[in-house]
């Protein structure tokens, strides 16, 4: 059974462009390892997520999200920019989950934001975040600005060349195939 990925765009917005940072990164990593995956955004989780204060108060959609996050073998997370942190309610979806679940697990950090001058959420905030939940934080993380995408699509190179970098040392975990023999099995 191959490795199952889940994406989280910590984005309400549609169309949005974390989701589309998200949905690239963990296409990508599915593309090269083999992975099957799911990417989510807050709508998802639907009205429940806001005023849940515990897991057990969530409805079933959102229960459902959350336990998918929980059990992925790997975690790309995406956070828009809203003055210079994360959303509140992407935050609330992490304060329902327990640390012990998220503990050793391998997690692409990413953020996007209007320009450049928040780049470091995802060393300042998102990093130290997981730090809490001792989760693996791959080296790289990925900071995307409005001028990196065109229609929701992301077109930089230089933010191309990034994400390709943090799906390579995905490959340092023992547990994620090679890319080589991924490409091999899907031939
Ligand atoms: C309430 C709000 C606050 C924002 N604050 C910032 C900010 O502090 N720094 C920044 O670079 N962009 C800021 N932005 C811009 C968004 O971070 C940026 O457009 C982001 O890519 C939106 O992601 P989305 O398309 O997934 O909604 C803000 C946008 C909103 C709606």
């Amino acid at each position: 059974m191959s490795l199952r990925l889940v994406g989280i765009a910590g984005s309400f917005n549609r169309p949005s462009k974390t989701f589309a940072l998200v949905g690239h990164i963990a296409g990508l990593a599915a593309e090269t390892y083999g992975f099957s995956k799911t990417v989510y955004d807050l709508k998802d989780l639907g009205p429940s997520l806001g005023t849940a204060l515990w897991r057990s108060e969530l409805d079933e959609q959102a229960s459902q999200v959350i336990d998918d996050i929980v059990k992925a073998d790997i975690l790309v997370i995406g956070s828009p920019t809203y003055k210079g942190s994360y959303p509140g309610l992407f935050k609330h979806l992490i304060d329902l989950i327990d640390p012990a679940e998220l503990r050793a697990k391998p997690i692409i950090i990413s953020a996007t934001g209007g320009g450049d001058r928040h780049a470091l959420i995802v060393e300042h905030q998102l990093r130290p975040l997981f730090g809490f939940f001792m989760a693996h934080t791959l080296p790289t993380a990925v900071y995307a600005s409005d001028r990196d995408f065109v229609d929701y699509k992301v077109t930089s190179e230089a933010l191309s060349t990034r994400i390709g970098s943090v799906v390579d040392e995905l490959g340092s975990f023992s547990f994620v195939p090679s890319a080589r023999a991924s490409l091999q099995a899907a031939e």
